[in-house]
């Protein structure tokens, strides 16, 4: 297999609005390694989502191009194969997850798989599985919507599994969460990573889960400012620390957090 999940070259993409071409992401290159977890973040407008978006071939990028698993997505390939592609290799989680709601938790989280061609018998065993893996099966005969937002981000993470992506591609997941649930979410996410050998990439505006992080992207008005490894992060968040109410959130970036720091976060959700 390619060392590269992801391959960004060169990648711009700008939206026509009213008579003006209006520049969102400028000349975008990194590299993203099989069993990394990466965060992008940046402030709210920088294109964190429309990057994630082109790298998953649902919007083309005006200039350059986008290697998935070696895949030239937008050369030849045709809207239809993105899709079984993506289907079949990234599983998708959102700030705000979409359920279909006179299925239950269980059928919920198989439903990728029938639309993959899947048998029901076999759909149902996956999912199973999947939920296990989130620790989420006493809730299985659920209606998702009937469960707290922190266990509705861990079935979503199980619908996302449930193929056997090699990628999770998470965009905002923490977004309605309380620090709590962010915290579990985000340790849920790191034990996917090293011990299920999932690859992660995760956006945010949100500072303190950066920690989790093994290489940090930062974005500033659709271009790459930073590129952080592991052995650069501890400086790169004194940096922030130190620099609180640049235009990212002022949430606190440590792990573990003091209750000052909870009932921050906590009060920038509500
Ligand atoms: N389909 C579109 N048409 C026109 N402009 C768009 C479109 N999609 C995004 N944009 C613009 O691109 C810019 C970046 O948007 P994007 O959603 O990628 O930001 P983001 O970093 O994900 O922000 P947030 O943290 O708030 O989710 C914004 O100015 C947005 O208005
Ligand atoms: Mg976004």
């Amino acid at each position: 297999m390619s060392e590269y999940l992801f391959q960004v070259q060169q990648v711009s993409k700008s939206f026509h609005v009213a008579t003006a071409d209006v520049p969102v992401l400028k000349d975008i290159n990194f590299d993203v390694r099989v069993g990394d977890f990466l965060v992008i973040f940046g402030p709210s407008g920088c294109g964190k989502s429309t990057l994630l978006h082109t790298m998953l071939g649902l919007e083309e990028p005006t200039k350059g191009k986008v290697l998935f698993l070696g895949k030239n997505l937008y050369n030849g390939v045709t809207e239809d194969e993105r899709s079984d592609f993506r289907k079949q290799h990234a599983g998708m989680v959102y700030q705000q997850p979409n359920w279909i709601r006179s299925l239950t938790v269980l059928e919920n989280v198989a439903f990728p798989l029938l639309l993959l061609g899947e048998d029901q018998p076999e759909a149902l065993k996956k999912a199973d599985q999947a939920i296990a893996m989130v620790e989420m099966q006493e809730w299985s005969s659920y209606i998702p919507t009937e469960l707290s937002s922190g266990q509705q981000q861990r079935v979503s993470l199980a619908r996302a599994l449930v193929s056997n992506p090699e990628v999770i591609i998470a965009d905002e997941p923490t977004g309605n969460l309380d620090y709590e649930s962010g915290q579990e979410l985000m340790k849920l996410l790191t034990s996917l990573n090293t011990k299920a050998k999932k690859t992660v990439v995760m956006v945010t505006h949100d500072l303190e889960y950066l920690s989790f992080s093994k290489t940090a992207i930062r974005m500033f008005n659709g271009k790459i400012v930073g590129v952080f490894g592991e052995s650069d992060k501890d400086a790169l968040m004194s940096e922030i620390r130190g620099k609180r109410g640049n235009g990212f959130d002022h949430n606190p970036s440590n792990s573990e957090g003091t209750k000052e720091q909870k009932q921050a976060h906590d009060e920038t959700k509500s």
